[in-house]
This record gives structure tokens, C-alpha cells and sequence, in this order.
């Protein structure tokens, strides 16, 4: 039998991602259900988390379900990924008896790995989520590795709920300097969602370095062409942002610098101009600023942008807990 799994958006057809989003602004207006009574979720943590840890957690409890927090190598025994090795590092158990074993007790299973951020060429094969994809006997989510589809269901409804019908707004993906190279998973994410909205995207970032994995730029540029939409990449910010619908925020590190990031930090350094400030906001066309979170302040986005009414960032982070819901109630109903 397959197993449907939330891995990734692009598997998901418009229609599906449509009714979860439905579904989701439902749970918005009526906050508690039985969709999960008697299931349970595994939500195992491999790197950090304030958003996905809370809203998975409280979201399951809402549906009438009850959630295990993980977090293998801290509160679990650290897990191997490599076939065939002989165990004997610091991992106390192998992914194929750790996703057997949770499979037995729990009715899905939700995973948050973070690149290693050595080898691109490695990171980009997303192992871990994998692994557990095919070795469990129920349904995988994806918490963020190298893309972040909860964050794009979030996002995305955040926009229908500012701007309504999203087809050919202008919306930027702008990079941001950011003291540490950082996961290219939401930028993947928000090029993949907001073409497959039909939205005119430009992906604003200092250099052509900055480009995304070719992966997600043909995702993108897939779904510009089947939905009606367009993708173009600029690297300068004035144009960028002239009459934009939408600026979202992300940094990231750049893909052919992984493991050399001391060659990589001068470039950043040299755009921290880029931080997303009152005076670009001018150039749009009222548009809304969001960003996945969590943001650090007056070095990615100013305070006033912060602050401003045009931010919809908390309402993109509630909305979290709302496609969640909808995202494990319909994997239980598959
Ligand atoms: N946006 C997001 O995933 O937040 P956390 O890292 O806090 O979960």
C-alpha cells in the first residue's frame, strides 16, 4: 500500500493543497474537532523550534489527539542513517528499527533536520527525511529540512487573507544579510508556493551565488508556466521592489560555499544593505511584508517594518497552527 506522506508541495495536487487550505481557514473560525481522536503524532526534533514544536503539539491536542516531542541525540538515543555500517560512533539505534518502532505507536510521524551545512551535493538528498519516509509504516511530515511545506501553506494563506485572489501579484523573495549562513529551505518553499499560486516572482539576492538548488528554480519555473505566473531573478533591490504586492524575507547561505563558509561571509557582509527597511517599502505598491520567523531584529527587517500594519508575519505564524491541523487530519483519512 503507498503511503501518502507531506513531504513536499510539489507532490500535492493545486486541488489538494486547495481543500487544505480550506479546511484550515474552517479550523480557524472553529478551533476544536475530534479529526485525531485517539490518534497520535511523533514529533521528533532534530534542530530547534519555538513555531513548529508549539503549534504541532497544541494543534494535535485541539483535534482531540496527543502529540510525543523527540529530540534524538538530547532526550532519545541518537540515530544512525548510514546502511550497512558498523555502529560504532555515537548513535545508539538505526532509523530502520527507530521508524519501525514509532510506526507500532503512533499514526504519523513528523521530522525537523536541518542541512549539515558542509556538502550541498549531500544535504540536498534530505537523508534523514527520507530515511524515515522509507522505513515507516505511517504517513511522514515534513517539520523543515530542505524545504518547509507547512510554512508554505501558512504563508499562503496568510496572503488570500490580505490580498485575496493571488494570480500575477508581484511578489519578492528578497534575501537578507544574516551573521550566519542559513537554511535554504523557506526560500525553496515560498518560490515553489507562490508560483504555484500563479503569482509574477522575482527572486532579489546579492549575486548569482545566491541562487537557489536548480531543483526548486525548475520547480518554480514548472509551476510559473502551468499556472500563469513568471519567475525572474534580479540583484537589484530598486527594481526589485518597485510596485511589489508581497516582499518576504529569507537568508540564506550560498549553495557552492557549503563548508567554506569563511570565503562566503565578506559577499554577506558586503549586503547587509539589503535588510528589508521603510524606504523599500515605499517603492511598492502597499505591499505586505512577512516572514517565516524567527527574525532578528534591525538586521533583517528594521523595527518600523516590524511594527507596521503591512506586516502580516504574526498572522502567517498563527496560521501554522490552523494548516497543521489540516494537513494531519487529512493524511488520517487517506
Ligand atoms: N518558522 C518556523 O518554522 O519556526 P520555528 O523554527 O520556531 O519552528
Amino acid at each position: 500500500m503507498t503511503i501518502h506522506h507531506f513531504l513536499n508541495t510539489q507532490d500535492w495536487t493545486r486541488s489538494e493543497l486547495d481543500t487544505l487550505l480550506s479546511q484550515a481557514a474552517e479550523f480557524k473560525r472553529n478551533k476544536f474537532g475530534r479529526e485525531l481522536e485517539g490518534r497520535s503524532i511523533a514529533l521528533l526534533f532534530f534542530n530547534p523550534s519555538m513555531r513548529t514544536r508549539t503549534s504541532f503539539e497544541l494543534g494535535a491536542q485541539q483535534l482531540g489527539g496527543h502529540a510525543v516531542v523527540l529530540q534524538p541525540g538530547k532526550d532519545a538515543w541518537g540515530i544512525e542513517f548510514d546502511v550497512g555500517t558498523v555502529m560504532d560512533g555515537e548513535a545508539e539505534e538505526h532509523i530502520a528499527e527507530v521508524a519501525r518502532v514509532l510506526s507500532r505507536y503512533v499514526d504519523m510521524i513528523g521530522v525537523r533536520a536541518f542541512p549539515k551545512f558542509q556538502q550541498w551535493a549531500v544535504d540536498r538528498e534530505d537523508r534523514v527525511l527520507k530515511s524515515f519516509a522509507k522505513y515507516a509504516t505511517v504517513p511522514i511530515i515534513n517539520l523543515e529540512t530542505i524545504t518547509h511545506p507547512c510554512q508554505e501553506l501558512a504563508h499562503i494563506l496568510a496572503l488570500q487573507e490580505h490580498l485575496g485572489e493571488l494570480k500575477n501579484r508581484k511578489y519578492v523573495l528578497t534575501w537578507t544579510y544574516h551573521p550566519k549562513p542559513l537554511n535554504t529551505a523557506v526560500a525553496n518553499s515560498a518560490l515553489m508556493i507562490a508560483t504555484r499560486f500563479g503569482m509574477d516572482v522575482t527572486l532579489l539576492c546579492p549575486t548569482p551565488e545566491y541562487a537557489l538548488d536548480p531543483r526548486y528554480m525548475d520547480f518554480a519555473k514548472q509551476n510559473a508556466v502551468e499556472n500563469g505566473g513568471s519567475l525572474t531573478i534580479s540583484h537589484d533591490v530598486e527594481s526589485a521592489y518597485r510596485d511589489a504586492h508581497v516582499i518576504y524575507a529569507k537568508s540564506w547561505g550560498a549553495l557552492p560555499y557549503f563548508g567554506r563558509w569563511e570565503q562566503e561571509k565578506p559577499i554577506r557582509e558586503a549586503h547587509r544593505h539589503f535588510m528589508v527597511d521603510e524606504a523599500k517599502m515605499a517603492l511598492t505598491d502597499n505591499a505586505v511584508f512577512s516572514h517565516c520567523l524567527p527574525l532578528r531584529r534591525n538586521i533583517k527587517a528594521t523595527d518600523a517594518v516590524m511594527d507596521s500594519p503591512r506586516c502580516i508575519a504574526i498572522d502567517e505564524a498563527e496560521n501554522r497552527l490552523h494548516v497543521q491541523k489540516a494537513v494531519m487530519a487529512r493524511l488520517m483519512v487517506r
